[in-house]
């Protein structure tokens, strides 16, 4: 029998869901049955009979085994979650805000109801991340991740080195070409890559960090004259999330804005692309790549959870690793490029070592080596001073 599915959210990922089903025709694991939406008044591209507007519908069809939340909300998705969960219905989420700021209730509604959440359309977009981690690096021991989780500033990113635009400019591009959300916080302040950063690190150590733990500086400050340094040392700026095991059973985990040199394998990763290189003990180093958002990759990813369910093909083993959170080991040395247009801010950041200190027409620009606890402490008065900081 086919299985039945109960879709939230007929947007970005529900549509391209959709329709990959459909282009499926009757091959793929299942077909939706049931679509639950919010706005009444919205013109809609299927016959009104597929749609409702109450989640009892498809919470209570005994004949749905199988839940797909793409809905927006966090608060709306962690309720939609949670009741499919107690209901004995597999769940799968793209939703990586809610995630990361509720994983500790997830696996405990997991481990209450025996239910299962599958969620890897929430980071890297189509990268099939979650998975791999699972599986193929089940036996081995991840010893780093470094990701650029965030397609929109990648974006942004690429057209300032390549192209020599500015930041506004990019910014609207980025919003006209759809990969930008309409509010550019969560992209261009890095709040997006690290929730990400927080599924990444429990399913790759099984550790549970608190999003707001996690050092985050964006790239709302950035200029040309950042972008032109870092080609002056043959370098290119990509907003870098990094997690890797620290002393005491503890985290190391970052977003920063990185100066990357031509043997990265960041510094060939262009426009909306997203990458993860997991570093592990047998292994080495490898490197996914691939889109990071959009109708049809993410809508791949959440079916590609739909086959893993439906053939059992995902290990419990780190579910059962979760343990009390942990904590964001931050006592470590970092050499960073720091660029401030007020020069009354100077005794903002103490270096342990400075390389490089040159006074700017507007403000100063700083190269020295510093703990990324020191950075932390100042990190809200960096953004008011309209800094730009970028490791080297
Ligand atoms: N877009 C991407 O490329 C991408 C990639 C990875 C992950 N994600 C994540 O996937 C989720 C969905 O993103 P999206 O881009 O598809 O969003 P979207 O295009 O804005 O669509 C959101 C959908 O959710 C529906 N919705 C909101 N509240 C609801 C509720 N309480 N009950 C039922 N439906 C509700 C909306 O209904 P109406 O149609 O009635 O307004 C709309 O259809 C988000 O968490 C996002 O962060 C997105």
């Amino acid at each position: 029998m086919t299985t039945q599915i109960g879709l939230f959210g007929f947007g970005v990922v529900g549509q391209g869901l959709y329709e990959i089903l459909a282009q499926k025709n009757g091959t793929a694991p299942g077909r939706i049955t049931r679509i639950c939406v919010r706005d009444r008044a919205k013109p809609r591209s299927l016959p009104p009979g597929k749609f409702t507007f109450n989640p009892e519908d498809i919470f209570s069809d005994p004949d749905i085994s199988h839940i797909v939340e793409a809905t927006d909300r966090p608060d709306d998705a962690f309720g939609i979650v949670r009741r499919g969960l107690l209901m004995g219905k597999t769940v799968v989420s793209a939703n990586k805000k809610m995630l990361a700021e509720r994983l500790p209730e997830l696996l405990h509604l997991q481990r209450a109801s025996g239910s299962r959440l599958l969620y890897e359309a929430s980071a890297g977009g189509s990268i099939p991340i979650f998975r791999n981690l699972e599986q193929f690096y089940r036996h081995d021991q991840v010893r780093g991740i470094r990701g650029v989780l965030n397609g929109s500033t990648n974006f942004m990113l690429s057209r300032m080195t390549d192209e020599g635009l500015a930041f506004p400019e990019v910014l609207a591009l980025a919003q006209q070409s759809g990969f930008a959300e309409s509010d550019p916080t969560l992209d261009v302040d890095a709040h997006d890559p690290a929730y990400k950063l927080v599924l990444l690190i429990y399913q790759a150590f099984g550790k549970i960090l608190a999003p707001e733990s996690v050092l985050r500086l964006g790239i709302r400050h950035i200029s040309a004259e950042d972008v032109g340094f870092a080609a002056q040392h043959s370098r290119k700026i990509r907003l870098l999330a990094t997690a890797e095991p620290a002393p005491e059973g503890k985290i190391r985990a970052h977003i920063l804005p990185a100066m990357v040199p031509p043997r990265d394998p960041f510094f060939n990763l262009h426009d909306e692309y997203n990458g993860i290189q997991i570093q592990t003990f047998f292994t080495e180093n490898q490197m996914l790549t691939g889109k990071g958002a959009g109708s049809l990759p993410t809508g791949f990813a959440v079916l590609s959870d739909l086959n893993a369910s439906l053939r059992q093909e995902f290990a419990p083993v780190r579910l059962l690793a979760a343990t009390a959170p942990t904590q964001n080991h931050l006592q470590h040395e970092v050499v960073i490029y720091w660029r401030c247009p007020d020069p009354g801010r100077r005794g903002l950041l103490t270096f342990q070592e400075i390389l490089e200190e040159t006074p700017l027409e507007s403000g100063f620009r700083v190269v020295g080596r510093i703990g990324l606890d020191a950075l932390a402490a100042a990190a809200g008065e960096l953004g008011e001073s309209r800094s730009f900081v970028a490791t080297m």
